[in-house]
């Protein structure tokens, strides 16, 4: 059932009209808000995707003085046409006469809301090369790949520069998706520090699916800001006993910022550091473990995009990444 206010909006009292409308509406599998007066339209006007008005509303209306937004007039054959200064103050974009353009108010009615904002995702390492840059590049792709418009954010003005990274060549074309990367340091150039990555999530949250962050763990204004926004953070550790205490002074810095923080650890095993000490190590809830692969090591050194090399433990994590919710993740522990 569609969310109250999220409705269009029909503003009449002529039963008749009402009575095609709903009917359309019906047609369309929408439900309508009505209003039969612009004292009853007031709370969903402005947030209504389509408001249609009826011939006897227009002047009431007008009258009352609501914020001007698009609307569509809407009456029978025979209606008489308002005047011109009417359609500029009330906002009338669309004159729709029925019968004729039934086929017309259906589509309208019938298209789907906006899309949900998209998700952003902060990457960070628990130590230098802990494979953040590898990974953010591998879930971006992953994603591109299935069909999600992704928005890969370098942040990390010290690290390895991921477009580098991401060979230019594979990168154009990653999937059904698209694929989009931008460098912090073109953003925040003349900026605040922050606040220009902060506006650059907000905008990019209704242009893509995903927003992958790599971001620097020394957490500076940006990436403070990157992690307020971000619906879910990931610290990257190896499993070695250093990494999972430096990692710890991260996650304490990290901590204030997140609302969803968690842990990924590569190469957890029993020679190395199982991954129960290194949680006990961190603190933190460990969203999945992987593995070094040997034949991404070579993809990297080549310069190649790491995806492009294929299934491995790194993209079949990534897509168990992509498919959990932001905070949901519970300390299962992906071998
Ligand atoms: N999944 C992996 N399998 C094998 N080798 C990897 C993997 N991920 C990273 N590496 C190796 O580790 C190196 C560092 O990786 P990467 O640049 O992704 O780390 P980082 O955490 O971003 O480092 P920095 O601190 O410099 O930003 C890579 O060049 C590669 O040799
Ligand atoms: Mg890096």
């Amino acid at each position: 059932m569609a969310r109250t206010g999220s409705r269009p909006l029909v503003v009449t009292a002529d039963a008749a009209l009402l009575d095609d409308l709903l009917r359309l509406a019906a047609t369309a599998g929408t439900e309508l808000e009505v209003a039969t007066d612009p004292a009853a339209a007031r709370p969903h006007y402005e947030r209504a995707p389509v408001v249609l008005v009826g011939p006897d509303q227009t002047a009431p209306l007008v009258r009352a003085r609501l914020r001007r937004r698009a609307v569509v007039l809407v009456g029978h054959t025979g209606a008489a046409d308002p005047p011109p200064g009417l359609i500029a103050r009330l906002g009338i974009a669309h004159i729709a006469t029925l019968p004729a353009a039934e086929d017309w108010l259906v589509a309208q009615l019938g298209t789907p809301p906006p899309a949900p904002p998209g998700r952003v995702i902060a990457l960070l390492g628990g130590r230098g090369g802990a494979g953040v840059s590898t990974f953010a590049v591998t879930l971006a792709v992953t994603a591109a790949h299935t069909g999600r418009r992704v928005l890969l954010l370098d942040a990390d003005p010290l690290g390895g520069r991921l477009d580098l990274m991401v060979g230019v060549k594979q990168f154009a074309r990653p999937g059904p998706g698209a694929l989009t990367m931008l460098n912090l340091d073109t953003i925040e150039a003349d900026g605040v520090p922050g606040q220009a990555v902060a506006g650059t999530l907000d905008t990019g949250r209704g242009r893509h699916d995903l927003i992958v962050v790599d971001v620097a763990r020394h957490l500076d204004r940006a990436g403070q800001a990157v992690l307020q926004a971000a619906d879910q953070a990931y610290l990257v550790v190896p499993a070695e006993l250093r990494a999972s205490l430096s990692a710890g002074r991260v996650a304490a810095l990290a901590r204030p910022h997140s609302r969803h923080l968690a842990m990924i650890v590569r190469d957890a095993s029993a020679d190395t550091l199982p991954v129960d000490d290194v949680a006990r190590t961190v603190r933190l809830t460990v969203a999945g473990t992987y593995r070094s692969d040997p034949a991404l090591r070579t993809i990297l050194a080549r310069g190649e995009v790491p995806s492009a090399g294929g299934p491995g433990p790194l993209v079949d994590l990534c897509r168990r990444l992509l498919t959990a919710s932001p905070g949901r993740d519970t300390g299962e522990a992906a071998a």
